[in-house]
């Protein structure tokens, strides 16, 4: 049995007259990348202000870590780190003047080293001297999951980490996110796209009306559906396959 990075139980937001989270329970154990699917609106976001102590709930109880969110709020902050549904880069910085930044906040010894590092791993060297308002999407969204690794919080919490990106940057972004979670970094992360939850996840919560509705590993939610007719037809491509094939690039590549 894995230790549970996160434990939430019947937790209730409203947001004056809305109710939006009716008594959401689920857990996420710590080595795990967990995806939590809704749609637009579900209360994604909302569930992680609150884990991330950047909002308040109404009721029920949260753990991120081993400290309830309520209670011990400075804990929790200091043992995770956020990287949210729009880039918090600084546009005028450069990339690189971005991660040394952030890296002077967190008063790490060699900014300059920490920064240097996390350029190369990302793909962001030949563009680490531009200025971020130069930068694609992809790249954005890359340095800002490479912001949040600075100072290694042992659970990081992205919100819909590739929603507006095009499908070439989607799939480098799950590689990035399979990789935080090979390196033992326990992901909690938000998506409306099944095959984004598909693709990464160890285990999926479906957020819907305010509860979840359905939480397990793909295998499990699966045996939820009757079992599929099998038909014998040759597999069309998918657009997504037929577009990275012209543009020369593979999945999980
Ligand atoms: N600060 C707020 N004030 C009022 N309503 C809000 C606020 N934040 C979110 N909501 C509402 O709560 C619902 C859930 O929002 P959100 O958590 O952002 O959903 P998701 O991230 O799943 O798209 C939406 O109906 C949204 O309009
Ligand atoms: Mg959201």
């Amino acid at each position: 049995m894995k230790d549970i990075a996160i434990q939430v139980k019947d937790l209730k937001k409203s947001f004056k007259t809305t109710e939006v989270l009716k008594g959401v329970d689920f857990e996420a154990r710590r080595g795990d990348i967990f995806a939590l699917l809704g749609s637009n609106g579900a209360g994604k976001t909302t569930i992680v202000k609150i884990l991330t102590t950047l909002l308040k709930h109404d009721g029920g109880t949260a753990v991120v870590n081993g400290f309830d969110v309520a209670s011990k709020p400075d804990y929790v902050r200091q043992s995770i780190s956020l990287t949210g549904q729009f880039a918090a880069v600084d546009e005028i910085l450069t990339g690189r003047e971005n991660l040394i930044m952030i890296a002077k906040l967190r008063h790490l010894k060699n900014p300059r080293q920490v920064a240097d590092d996390l350029l190369n791993r990302f793909g962001l060297t030949d563009a680490a001297d531009r200025r971020v308002s130069t930068y694609s999407g992809g790249m954005r969204r890359r340095l800002d999951i490479a912001m949040s690794l600075i100072g290694k919080p042992q659970l990081i919490f992205l919100d819909e980490p590739t929603t507006g990106l095009d499908p070439e940057a989607r799939i480098e972004a799950w590689k990035i996110v399979k990789e935080l979670a090979d390196g033992g970094t326990t992901v909690f992360l938000t998506t409306q796209y099944l095959d984004e939850a598909e693709q990464l996840a160890d285990r999926i919560a479906i957020l819907h009306k305010g509860r979840i509705i359905a939480n397990g590993t793909l295998e499990e939610l699966k045996k939820l559906f009757p079992p599929a007719k099998t038909e014998y037809v040759e597999k069309q491509p998918s657009l997504e396959e037929i577009f990275l094939a012209i543009i020369g690039k593979k999945e999980g590549k």
